[in-house]
């Protein structure tokens, strides 16, 4: 049941066959170390980052953007058994530590790789980092498989993402939240510094100038884009707003209003723990 994005082959023929692992992830869930993960995921996407690690079952994963650790602990428990290395550029925020994951406080791009076989490895993107670049980046060293999470719609978010691109949406903005607001003053200077980097883009990879390129080009390179559908759906999307297109987003998994229980899982104001960012799995 894909949505109008998706295209190759997705993860599973029947999607409702992910809820099969639902158990095993709610047992998971309730023994999480890191409670409150503000800045990180939270029930939708874990569900999702569980479920496509699980499946793919790959004995390598490369997660770029730890934070507290909560994603570690996911990867860890979907894949008990895999070498999981974790990049942060900066580990001042870690309280989740695993003994059997190494970590390196290093970008993607700035790593030798050529130790580790990129067919058999699931590179896990939560670093707000360039999407085109992680693509880039990944096709330079062989790597086949990414989970892409900062997937942000047109008109939303910090990166340029796989979706932005997928709706020929530029990130010609260093942010954009249509629920955020912004001083004066931290508005003027964004402004500036967009400016300098718009003028020189060609030097940097923040911001993306509108183009066709980047849709033919990803097209091309890449063999499957997959939207994880979201396990709850809040009445509103994650920046307060509708469902309506470029926010629409799969149906969900389970229904929000017959399942009052999962509600209360969560401390956190209902849309954060339901937030949904349309974590896509990419495979080039
Ligand atoms: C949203 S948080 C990650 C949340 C985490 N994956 C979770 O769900 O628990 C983003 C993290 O990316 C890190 N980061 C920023 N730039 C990065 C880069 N170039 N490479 C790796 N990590 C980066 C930040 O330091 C921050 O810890």
């Amino acid at each position: 049941m894909g949505n109008s994005r998706d295209f190759g082959n997705p993860l599973v023929d029947d999607e409702k066959s992910l809820l099969d692992l639902l158990p095993e992830f709610m047992e998971i869930w309730e023994e999480r170390p890191i409670k409150e993960n503000y800045f990180g995921m939270t029930f939708n996407h874990s569900f999702g980052v569980f479920a496509i690690a699980r499946i793919l079952n790959l004995p390598n994963i490369i997660e770029s953007g730890v934070w507290k650790g909560h994603s570690s602990y996911i990867l860890r428990k979907a894949c008990p058994r895999a070498r999981i290395t974790s990049l942060d550029i900066d580990f001042g925020n870690l309280v989740f530590i695993d003994e059997s994951i190494t970590y390196l406080r290093e970008d993607f791009g700035h790593v030798d790789w050529s130790q580790v076989d990129p067919n058999v490895t699931l590179c896990f993107f939560d670093d707000h980092v360039s999407s085109l670049q992680r693509l880039y980046e990944m096709k330079w060293w062989g790597f086949r498989y990414a989970i892409f999470e900062d997937n942000w719609p047109a008109g939303e978010g910090d990166s340029y993402s796989v979706r932005h691109i997928l709706d020929h949406y530029a990130h010609d903005k260093l942010e954009r939240f249509s629920n955020k607001k912004l001083t004066l003053k931290s508005l003027v200077k964004r402004a500036l510094f967009e400016s300098v980097l718009t003028r020189y883009y060609f030097h940097q990879h923040l911001l993306r100038r509108e183009n066709n390129a980047d849709y033919i080009a990803l097209i091309r390179n890449i063999d499957a884009y997959w939207e994880f559908p979201p396990l709850v759906k809040y009445p509103e999307n994650n920046w307060g707003g509708s469902w309506a297109f470029p926010y629409d987003a799969k149906n969900s998994l389970l229904k929000l209003e017959s399942d009052g229980k999962l509600i209360k899982l969560e401390s956190e104001e209902p849309n954060r723990a339901f937030h949904y960012g349309y974590l896509a799995l990419v495979t080039i």
